[in-house]
């Protein structure tokens, strides 16, 4: 449905895109996850028509879109801070797109009431923009967008505005309603936890580069390089030599690996001696909800983070002498680069 090649952009000196490419199915929900300035809005901004890339191709549903505007591409674009018209009720916001292609009241009227429907804001017409709450204005800025009935969807850091309870309901709403909808969609965003709620597959994104686009179970448990290892969820992003007191016969790892990933739930922790076990001294104990996380300075170093569930009971506290082992070998991932 959408397909990006080798698309690079520059601001003057600035490369902001290198070499970025991505091939997204139709009714899939890809998110483009990375930190700040790494250059997401622009790539969406290219997708949407607002940016024309210097080298590279756009296509949407097979058509080279590239040096086409965005009113001449089916997409819907919802904005950060959403651009609701504070004087437009809430039907007028939603129809608003439809009135500028001067569609007749009926049908206006029709597709607005649809559009709020898989909202979830019918009844809400004859409101204003700021007697709604958060969660409810960005719920209007999608229907204006779905009201339009767009090939494909895209979003820019959508959920910025709201709090972290909210937020988190309307990521799984997101995810509801464009299944439903069976749209396409795109999203932005710096949160790994919203990444992980509401994506088919991820795009971690770096300087201007695509590290790795594949599906939240692969990005977690298979990352590619030591930066996504360390951008999505908690890792021990250890040197090989380090990790090879774990995993003694290192599993054949190529030699350009320089880098071995274990995820803190992958860590056993014992207060007595096993065998294959690397003793460290605890250095800081804390209460996540299910587990206890732990901090452990292994003896020769470094320090790793270790997650164990409460269930397993056990107690350990600052200064205990412990012995750490990895449960799984093979969730110890060989990695290219380092921290
Ligand atoms: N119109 C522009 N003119 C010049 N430079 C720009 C323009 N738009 C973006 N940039 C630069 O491109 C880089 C990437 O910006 P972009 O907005 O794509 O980042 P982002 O990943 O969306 O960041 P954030 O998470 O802060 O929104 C930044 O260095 C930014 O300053
Ligand atoms: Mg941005």
């Amino acid at each position: 449905m959408i397909e990006v090649s080798a698309l690079n952009k520059h601001f003057g000196a600035n490369h902001v895109l290198r070499d970025c490419s991505l091939a997204i199915d139709a009714g899939e929900v890809v998110t483009l996850l990375g930190a700040s300035g790494c250059g997401k809005t622009t790539l969406l901004r290219c997708i949407a028509g607002f940016e024309t890339p210097q080298q590279g191709r756009v296509t949407l549903a097979g058509e080279d879109v590239t040096t086409l505007p965005p009113n001449r591409r089916d997409v819907g674009f919802v904005f950060q801070n959403y651009a609701l018209f504070p004087h437009m009720t809430v039907a007028e916001n939603v129809g608003y797109g439809l009135s500028v292609r001067r569609a007749d009241r009926k049908t206006m009227e029709s597709s607005v009431a649809e559009a709020l429907d898989m909202v979830s804001l019918t009844g809400f017409e004859d409101r204003f923009p700021k007697s709604l709450s958060g969660g409810q204005q960005q719920r209007v800025a999608l229907a204006r967008a779905l009201v339009l009935h767009p090939k494909v969807l895209l979003m820019d850091e959508a959920f910025n505005a709201l709090d972290a309870k909210l937020r988190g309901a309307m990521q799984i709403e997101l995810r509801k309603i464009v299944k439903r909808v069976g749209l396409t969609a795109v999203c932005v965003t710096h949160d790994q936890d919203e990444a992980l709620t509401i994506s088919d597959r991820i795009a971690v994104m770096s300087e201007g580069r695509i590290e790795q686009f594949a599906s939240p179970q692969t990005i977690y448990d298979s990352p590619t390089t030591a930066f996504v290892a360390d951008f999505i969820g908690a890792a021990n992003v250890l040197p090989r030599k380090a990790a090879d007191r774990f995993v003694a016969d290192d599993q054949g790892w190529a030699n350009d690996v320089q880098s071995i990933v274990v995820r803190p739930e992958n860590f056993n922790l014992t207060p007595q001696v096993v065998p294959g076990a690397v003793p460290g001294r605890v250095d800081f104990v804390r209460l996540t909800g299910p587990d206890m996380a732990y901090e452990i300075a292994l003896d020769g170093g470094p320090s790793v983070r270790a997650l164990i569930d409460r269930h397993d009971h056990i107690q350990l506290d600052v200064g205990d002498q412990v012995y750490v082992s990895v449960r799984d070998k093979d969730g110890c991932k060989p990695v290219l680069g380092a921290l």
